[in-house]
């Protein structure tokens, strides 16, 4: 008998952990989803959730009105990437004919050290949009927000580009896309551009994937605060870009729905109450194509990896000089 239920135990104890180890996995989680397609909805919130103060307002950069605005979203303590995109990527006397603009968003910190070497690059450069928020990921919806909020007051550009500083990007080719989204990288000769006066666009790389359940994942995400089985189609928030239209479309939306911490899951839902249609482009890179010189890089509008300057700037180089950035 001692023996009998001393195995029982065991046996107990060992269905014990499995079940834990599959809850931990979120494996049960997925039975309690809601399908997204029947039921998906999303409680609004407050605008005045979103009422953050403008330190900095570069208010000079856009004082003519540019055909792109490049809006970089960067970390304080990024500096030496900044002064990289400024003189590739970012880099706004590169084309006579097209006017475009950078700036990038940066929130605060309790440094004195960093907030006087950011005051010292701002009256430098005069192209740093300072928000009153304490800078950190998850905190990116906010800076993704307010940095729509500056282009929509300060900044009367035809194309929005937003994109986070450990990028490389073709600005020209970004230009040819935005010209032209739905046959790049075909270009049409013949044929007048602006096919997309009117109509809108918020483009980059789509995709819609269920969320992630298990403990341990950075993107964990708790039935209760969002139940259902999938994401709406959403855009990696790395790289994006938008026309006047659309920025303005889901910019209202968003200030209108409850805060949420993913930045590109949150503008997937503000599109989607919005009705905005996504653009997808296989052009923008979440993981960084090999370079095997310029060739390979002939196409590509935005690649993430970058968090190496010195690469990015010897590559970015050397894709300008064959013409393909
Ligand atoms: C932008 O900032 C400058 C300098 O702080 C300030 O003088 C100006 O009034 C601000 N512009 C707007 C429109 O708020
Ligand atoms: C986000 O910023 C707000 C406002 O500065 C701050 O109160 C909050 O602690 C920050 N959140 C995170 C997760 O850092
Ligand atoms: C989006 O479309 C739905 C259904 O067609 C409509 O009820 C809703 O008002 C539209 N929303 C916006 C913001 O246009």
């Amino acid at each position: 008998m001692g023996w009998y239920s001393s195995k029982y135990a065991k046996n107990v104890a060992v269905i014990g952990i499995i079940i834990y180890i599959l809850d931990y996995f979120g494996i049960f989680k997925h039975y309690h989803e809601l399908d997204f397609q029947r039921h998906f909805d999303y409680p609004s919130g407050r605008p005045s959730d979103y009422d953050y103060t403008l330190i900095k307002n570069a208010s000079e950069v856009c004082e003519v009105s540019p055909r792109l605005a490049i809006i970089v979203k960067s970390a304080l303590q990024n500096i030496n990437r900044r002064n990289v995109i400024r003189r590739t990527w970012g880099y706004d006397r590169r084309f006579s004919d097209v006017q475009i603009r950078r700036v990038f968003l940066l929130g605060v910190s309790d440094d004195p050290k960093t907030d006087y070497i950011v005051r010292e690059e701002s009256s430098k450069f005069k192209d740093i949009v300072q928000i009153d928020f304490v800078d950190t990921y998850f905190n990116n919806t906010i800076k993704t927000l307010m940095g729509m909020q500056w282009a929509l007051k300060y900044c009367n550009s035809e194309y929005f580009f937003f994109v986070d500083d450990d990028y490389y990007v073709s600005t020209k080719n970004l230009l040819k896309f935005a010209n032209n989204p739905s046959f790049y990288p075909k270009s049409r000769q013949n044929i007048a551009a602006q096919e997309h006066e009117d109509s809108d666009l918020f483009a980059g790389f789509v995709l819609q994937t269920p969320p992630h359940r298990h403990k341990f994942s950075k993107w964990y995400i708790p039935l209760s605060e969002y139940p259902f089985d999938l994401w709406p189609p959403y855009i990696t928030a790395g790289a994006f870009v938008l026309n006047r239209n659309a920025l303005l479309k889901l910019f209202t939306a968003a200030i209108n729905i409850k805060k949420f911490r993913f930045d590109d899951i949150f503008l997937g839902i503000a599109a989607l109450k919005a009705n905005l249609t996504l653009t997808h482009c296989e052009m923008f890179y979440f993981n960084k194509p090999k370079y095997e010189g310029p060739s390979s890089y002939q196409n590509i509008v935005a690649s993430h990896g970058f968090q190496n300057s010195k690469e990015l700037e010897q590559i970015w180089n050397e894709c300008r000089s064959a013409g393909y950035a």
